[in-house]
């Protein structure tokens, strides 16, 4: 219908006859002029219907409102003096209207399609309306630019596209299935994909060599802003590779993704392994755009002179002693606020956290009365690694490992953005390696970190002690990626699921074809998986995976659009062999 998009008319195209198509985004009649502010999704144009040049476009004009749906043929002229408008691309033209079509008229709209402050769940049950929003829109052309170039990267590094079901059986990655059921196989479940894992395994036993896929995965989790029950990845395998030969793939492929939108990854991505990670950022995923690592004040607090403080510090299999110094921080906190941070840490778990301010006439903070020397060898030491001086101020958090990482590297994030420490034009890429193989849950048992599919170093070490050929993709404090090189025998897969407990039995339930598969030669392999949504997150500064997805779920997954999930008639329970249980 339409010869040009908005904005592919400029002042070179002054004359031209055309025809546009789309959305009325404002309309305004000014004494007998009307002029209409058309949208297309390239952008916004200015249409004039003037009754002295057409009767007909101006009389029709006059019925159109917000969100009318119109094309409109006309002549591009240049803007009166002094009327151009800069913020817009098309700002210094406008298309004088010959005929205007009315497509199709639009209900007085629930909010403003160009207000992306409007309240989330109207924007989701309208979600076809908010989409109209330029900025979304935006996003989801990133998105096409990003998933092309990275089929692009991926095949030209000599990957092969490769689709693998939907329908299948449970693949362990930590979250519950979504499950299927079956009507032809009575009381029978398919499960939906939490990923391809299994499948680009079995397909390097197949001599594929090297498979990637954009895939959809599902997992019925807590979700959060970076959480989707329904989410995408590009998921990649390869065969004889070692971990090397898959981070600089997967550094290759990742560099021309992000080119694509003009961000310049670096030519070597930092590397850390877990355990530094954990110890000096309290998280496996740290935010590297601000430094202010711990410092380890054990060695010093078993010293002090309370129990409270030295029991603990003695302890360094159980527990963590962890500073955090803040230039400038007692200039800019009054004693009040720092006070109040307590509050904050104790919601992960902390029993207290106590402070020392630097002032003029030395350190001031109950904390100093606990040790002999009045805190000179502590404070001698901040000095020393973290230049602690007149105006600073320092955080402690003593207690339980597993607990003073997390709520310490919680606080070092509250910290950051209280401080406005992040520079949010910053994209901060990090690897994160040498992960353990297992972890232990609260009831005592072990759950793989990364999965049960991932080669162990050291198998025969005792369980906490062994680690795994895993890494992590890192952006900005955000877990892009991750994978590793996989079990490629069947007698060191069986000893894996042996420490997770898994019964022969299970085994050979769950994952009989695998453990058979891995008998008939298989290559080593190994792969990662990049969270598509989450990497366009991160690329259009988002606050949430949700506006990059085009029909997301809310935070109690449910799609307001569509009402799903919903009730199913009795007829379709019935042919599906379920009888539901009386609601509580
Ligand atoms: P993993 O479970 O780490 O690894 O997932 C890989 C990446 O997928 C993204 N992701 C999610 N994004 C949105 N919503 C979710 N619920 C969600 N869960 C995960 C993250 C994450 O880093 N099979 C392995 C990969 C491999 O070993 O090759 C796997 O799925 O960005």
């Amino acid at each position: 219908m339409r010869t040009h998009y908005s904005t592919q008319l400029d002042k070179n195209s002054v004359g031209k006859e055309v025809c546009l198509a789309g959305f009325v985004n404002s309309y305004r009649d000014h004494g007998g002029v009307i002029f209409l502010d058309l949208r297309d999704k390239e952008g916004l144009i200015q249409l004039v219907c003037d009754p002295e040049v057409s009767k007909q476009a101006h009389e029709l004009a006059s019925s159109f409102r917000d969100e009318y749906v119109i094309c409109a043929k006309g002549k591009v002229r240049l803007r009166g003096e002094g009327l151009v408008n800069s913020k817009l691309k098309t700002g210094e033209i406008e298309v004088v209207c010959s005929e205007v079509e009315l497509i199709n008229s639009a209900k007085a709209l629930p909010f403003d399609v160009n207000d992306l402050n409007v309240n989330e769940e109207l924007r989701l049950k309208y979600r076809f309306l908010s989409l109209r929003n330029p900025k979304l829109l935006d996003n989801f052309k990133k998105r096409s630019i990003i998933t092309t170039a990275a089929r692009n990267a991926l095949t030209e590094l000599g990957f092969m596209e490769v689709e693998t079901p939907i329908l299948t059986k449970a693949t362990p990655e930590g979250a519950r299935d979504y499950l299927v059921p079956s009507r032809v196989h009575e009381g029978e479940f398919y499960a939906l994909p939490q990923s391809p894992q299994l499948f680009k395994q079995l397909l390097m036993v197949a001599g594929f060599d090297k498979y990637f896929q954009i895939a959809k995965c599902f997992r019925d989790e807590d979700l959060r802003a970076d959480r989707q029950p329904e989410f995408t990845q590009i998921d990649v395998e390869m065969s004889f590779c070692d971990q090397e030969m898959v981070m600089q793939n997967a550094e290759q492929f990742l560099r021309k993704t992000f080119a694509s939108v003009g961000i310049a990854m670096p030519q070597n991505v930092r590397r850390m392994t877990y355990n530094e990670a954990m110890e000096n950022y309290g998280s496996d995923k740290p935010d590297l755009r601000f430094d202010m690592p711990f410092i380890d004040v054990a060695d010093i607090f078993a010293k002090s002179n309370n129990a409270i403080f030295s029991e603990p510090a003695k302890d360094s299999k159980k527990n963590r002693v962890k500073a955090i110094v803040v230039k400038n921080g007692d200039n800019i906190f009054s004693k009040r606020q720092m006070q109040g941070f307590e509050e904050y840490v104790r919601k992960f778990g902390a029993k207290g956290l106590a402070f020392i301010q630097m002032k003029e006439d030395g350190p001031k903070g109950p904390l100093t009365k606990f040790f002999d020397d009045e805190g000179k060898e502590l404070i001698d030491f901040l000095k020393k690694e973290a230049d602690f001086s007149v105006g600073d101020v320092v955080f402690f958090g003593v207690g339980a490992k597993k607990t003073v990482l997390d709520y310490m590297g919680r606080f070092r994030l509250f910290l950051a953005n209280e401080l406005k420490l992040i520079d949010e034009n910053r994209f901060e890429f990090l690897w994160v390696v040498d992960f353990p193989m297992f972890e232990q849950n609260d009831d005592g048992t072990y759950s793989a970190m990364h999965h049960p599919f991932t080669m162990p170093k050291n198998i025969d070490a005792p369980i906490d002690e062994i680690s795994s050929v895993a890494y992590d993709i890192v952006l900005n404090g955000v877990e892009l990626g991750g994978g590793s090189i996989r079990i490629h025998k069947s007698d060191i897969q069986q000893k894996v699921f042996k420490l997770l407990n898994i019964s022969e039995e299970e085994q050979k339930e769950k994952f009989g074809f695998l453990l058979d598969a891995l008998s008939y030669g298989a290559p080593s392999h190994g792969g990662f998986a990049i969270g598509l949504d989450r990497l366009l997150m991160l690329v259009t500064k988002s606050s949430s995976i949700r506006d990059v997805i085009a029909f997301p779920k809310t935070q109690r997954a449910q799609c307001l659009m569509t009402d799903a999930p919903s009730a199913v008639s009795f007829a379709q329970l019935n042919e599906l062999h379920i009888s539901l249980k009386e609601k509580k």
